[in-house]
């Protein structure tokens, strides 16, 4: 089965040109000269001319069904694989848990079991530690030896859940940089973040804004700023801070990468367009809709305006979504009347593509920025290059046609995934993902969907290319 993707604009990291786009089966066999394709007879042609062709989009930060705060994010593995199909991302990258006590084989096993059979596209996984001990550091070097898994998520915060201490982070890293893995940080200080938050409760200060209020952004900067150090004393671990949102923990990892460091950083949608006061501080108990961690920054400081020039300068390497949905209903409003049971995280995993390709509209990216942020990075930096994130002979054929001409309109009345809300309701955006092709195969195309459960492929992954 061959198809051909004609007459439109190539967009990679290095440059975009006029191409046609050659697939056989499951890969991309041929750029070819417009010119050229007229000689050939594919099985299949779609028309892209006017439009963009990218690789299809890498989400390298997930949470299908992970159980939070009493609950599980609403979006399984099907639901969730499928929205993010709907928004042009072909890849995820989803955290399998290992939850204190348990062994780490186990809780991979156990994430397994829900993905496999489940995905509509292609997917692997990071492994979050919840317990580094002697056993949690012999794992590490199986799961990068045997498993395709290359990168662990440590956290600083949620003391009592996922916390691990200095002591347990800095073995860890040492173990990772033996064995060529990445290390992942949640950096914030949360055993700081406890005590502020006990304070509130007590002052009955309880409305979901009070998430953000006892999380300030001088905590986000001081666990990052140590993870850093950390990361150096373990002979320049190489180092990768999730989800930031603070200018003050960019300045951290701007310098250190200055200095040469193995140190690289992500940073999501919500951050680049949510507040602390328009979002989360949203009137009653609407502002629970955003409660996340890191939390939305405040508007009166100039962390978005930041966050864009860091990914303009590759401070900031990738944006991902942090995908982890609550519902409102029976969820989010575990936390009425105390903010800190209110489930943490975010839905997006349907709109990133979009979202990011709204700051090449707004003159904040490059066109090839965007690809690179939302596609080839994140293959880069997670062992999926050249299978995934480019647009290049012997690379899986999972493109995306990209209307630049066309509306998305964000809604809870159209979105896929499984949320009774929308975290960007009524936001317009100037562009829209058309044809979606995974593996060769159409599973997006004029506003229908052929995709089907059960035929994504778990990806093992390889060291990061980023690796010094
Ligand atoms: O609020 C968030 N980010 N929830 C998901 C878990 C995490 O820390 O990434
Ligand atoms: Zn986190
Ligand atoms: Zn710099
Ligand atoms: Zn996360």
């Amino acid at each position: 089965m061959s198809l051909l993707v004609k007459g439109g604009t190539v967009v990679g990291p290095t440059g975009t040109q006029v191409a046609d786009v050659l697939v056989e089966g499951e890969k991309i066999v041929a750029l070819l000269d417009p010119s050229f394709s007229q000689t050939i007879t594919p099985d299949e042609v779609i028309d892209a001319s006017g439009k963009y062709v990218i690789p299809g989009g890498i989400d390298a930060h997930t949470h299908m069904e992970l159980p939070f705060g009493g609950t599980a994010a609403s979006d399984t593995f099907d639901t969730g694989t499928r929205a993010a199909a709907w928004g042009g991302t072909t890849t995820i990258i989803d955290f399998a848990v290992q939850r204190t006590g348990e062994v780490v084989q186990d809780g991979l096993a156990a994430w397994h079991a829900k993905a496999d059979g489940n995905c509509h596209i292609d997917y692997a996984f990071h492994m979050i530690l919840g317990g580094v001990d002697t056993d949690a550091l012999k794992a590490m070097d199986q799961l990068v030896a045997d498993e395709g898994i290359t990168s662990f998520k440590l956290f600083m915060a949620y003391p009592g859940v996922f916390y691990s201490d200095d002591g347990q982070i800095l073995r860890a890293m040492q173990t990772a940089r033996e064995n060529g893995a990445m290390i992942m940080m949640h950096a914030e200080n949360g055993i700081a973040i406890d005590v502020l938050v006990q304070q509130a409760i007590a002052r009955g200060e309880t409305d979901p804004i009070y998430h953000g209020i006892t999380r300030p952004a001088a905590l986000e900067a001081e666990a990052t700023s140590r993870a850093i150090t950390l990361a150096e004393v373990a002979q320049d671990c190489p180092l990768y801070i999730v989800h930031l949102s603070a200018s003050q923990a960019l300045e951290h990892v701007a310098a250190a990468r200055d200095a040469g460091r193995n140190v690289f950083a992500e940073t999501c949608p919500q951050y680049l367009y949510l507040t602390l006061e328009d979002q989360l501080g949203a009137p009653g108990f609407e502002g629970a809709k955003w409660v996340c961690s890191t939390p939305l920054r405040s508007k009166h400081e100039s962390h978005a305006k930041d966050l864009w020039k860091g990914l303009r300068s590759n401070d900031l390497a990738i944006v991902s979504t942090d995908h982890c949905p609550f519902c409102m209903k029976d969820q989010k409003e575990l936390g009425l009347g105390d903010f800190s049971k209110i489930p943490n995280g975010i839905g997006g995993v349907e709109h990133r593509v979009d979202l990011i390709y709204q700051g090449v509209v707004d003159g904040q990216l490059s066109l090839e920025r965007w690809v690179e942020t939302i596609a080839t990075t994140p293959a880069r930096m997670f062992g999926l290059y050249p299978q995934k994130g480019i647009v290049a002979p012997g690379s899986d054929a999972d493109l995306v046609v990209y209307d630049p001409n066309a509306t998305t309109r964000i809604s809870v009345e159209t979105h896929h995934m499984n949320m009774d809300y929308s975290a960007y309701e009524g936001v317009e955006i100037q562009g829209r993902v058309g044809t979606v092709i995974s593996r060769g195969e159409v599973i997006v195309a004029d506003g229908n969907y052929h995709g089907r459960k059960g035929r994504g492929r778990y990806l093992k992954r390889g060291l990061s290319s980023y690796l010094l």
